[in-house]
């Protein structure tokens, strides 16, 4: 067995949709196991880029069974358009190969409605959400009024659990959401839901009785998780390995691999404490040069260096055991780089070269190793994987992280 979770060890956007993919190949089964379509992951395949909010990303390749678990919160209208976005990509999704549980919570209207209004009210306050009603579903999930996938397959019951959501959502609006329409709105769209839905737990415990790897694809960022991130400007869902388990139905202990993707400077959407952010014309270059704008919003992301403190905490939280660092080529052009070590900056040499699509690591700057071998000193764990560019093949592999 080599289940492998991957997650993000800083804010979001570190490349763990690039490298889901990539893992992908050797995974026969690729599951969410948290968050929504929050969430931003993009995959460049020579000149296809597919962008994907909820979806696992191992959707694009055709052999392989793509599954939405039950710690994710689910939009159905989101989830039918992205399908239908994909198709049209050319890429086929059928009930076969794409696999949602029937215990997932729904994202509905009034949660759009309540994340959005909570945000314009809170002023300066505000978190910076996407907007999408990811923290109120996920506040129904908890307060146990939540509408979940399973209830579409059922009319009397559906209206049952309308009527209890809707007693305590009105109470927060400026005007009620109506009940039958709210009704019909969701048969409109339920039985192409339903031909989803599956006993995701069996189908993968049967995945792992037949020797068949499973790739978790985490979304968010450990510093974005409810518990151990920057709280109150966090997500609503627990991003650390750990979801994966709960998330979906696989026994903790069989998920023994953690890959922590790593962006190689820093990166933070939305609002919160960000300690190694630049105001300045590096911070600029480092969003112009990474394109540093959200997938999700299209908000410009504010960078800074590399905090060397930060992503070991993290690693330690996931337990992760090998990391994948991601757009090292970003820092190129830079004549001082600097990482933040928890005492202070340390200023690194740059090493003024192209590292852009190099996939020996031979083949990098001496200067680059050494930063990339600093980092890995700092945060105490193995660098596997280093990215030097968007695409699947601009990669340097220096161990299997399934293994
Ligand atoms: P995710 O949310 O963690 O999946 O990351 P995003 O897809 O939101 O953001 C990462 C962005 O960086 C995407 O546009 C990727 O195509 C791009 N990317 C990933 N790895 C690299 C890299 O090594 N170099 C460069 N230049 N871009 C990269
Ligand atoms: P991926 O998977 C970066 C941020 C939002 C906001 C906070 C709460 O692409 O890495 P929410 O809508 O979740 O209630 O917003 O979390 N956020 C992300 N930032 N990458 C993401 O996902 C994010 N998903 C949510 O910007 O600060
Ligand atoms: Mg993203």
């Amino acid at each position: 067995m080599a289940n492998l979770v991957v997650v993000g060890t800083q804010w979001g956007d570190e490349g763990k949709g690039k490298f889901v993919d990539i893992l992908s190949e050797q995974a026969h089964t690729i599951v969410r196991f948290q968050g929504g379509h929050n969430a931003g992951h993009t995959i460049k395949v020579s000149n296809t880029t597919y962008k994907l909010s909820l979806l696992p990303s191992g959707i694009i390749r055709s052999d392989k069974t793509a599954v939405i678990g039950n710690g994710v919160v689910l939009d159905p209208w989101e989830l039918l358009k992205e399908v239908r976005l994909i198709e049209s990509m050319g890429v086929k999704i059928s009930p076969e190969r794409l696999i949602i549980a029937d215990n997932i919570p729904l994202i509905l209207p009034y949660h759009r409605e309540l994340d959005l209004d909570r945000e314009k009210e809170a002023g300066n306050n505000k978190i910076g959400t996407t907007g999408r009603g990811i923290g109120p579903a996920y506040e129904d999930k908890v307060g146990r009024r939540a509408i979940r996938t399973g209830d579409l397959r059922n009319e009397e019951h559906l209206r049952a659990r309308l009527k209890i959501a809707l007693k305590h959502h009105n109470k927060l609006r400026a005007y009620p959401v109506q009940e039958d329409w709210l009704f019909e709105h969701i048969m409109d769209i339920a039985k192409d839901v339903i031909q989803y839905i599956g006993p995701v737990w069996q189908y993968l415990h049967d995945a792992m009785t037949g020797n068949q790897d499973i790739l978790f694809e985490g979304a968010q960022g450990s510093m974005l998780d409810v518990d151990w991130g920057t709280y109150p400007y966090v997500t609503s869902s627990n991003t650390l390995a750990g979801m994966a388990s709960i998330g979906t139905g696989v026994p903790h202990n069989k998920i023994p691999n953690v890959l922590g993707i790593t962006k190689a400077y820093t990166t933070r959407v939305g609002e919160g404490p960000m300690e190694t952010e630049l105001f300045d014309e590096v911070g600029e270059h480092l969003a112009t040069v990474g394109k540093e704008k959200g997938t999700v919003t299209g908000r410009g992301r504010r960078c800074g260096w590399f905090d060397a403190p930060l992503v070991k905490k993290t690693c330690m939280l996931n337990g992760v055991t090998g990391i994948a660092l991601t757009k090292i080529d970003v820092l190129d052009e830079l004549g001082t780089i600097k990482i933040y070590n928890g005492e202070g900056y340390e200023e690194h040499e740059g090493w003024l070269s192209s590292t852009f699509g190099i996939t020996q690591y031979d083949d990098l700057p001496e200067l680059a190793k050494k930063y990339i071998s600093r980092i890995e000193e700092l945060v105490g764990v193995e660098i596997v994987l280093i990215s030097t560019g968007p695409d699947r093949e601009e990669t340097i592999t220096l161990k299997d992280p399934f293994k």
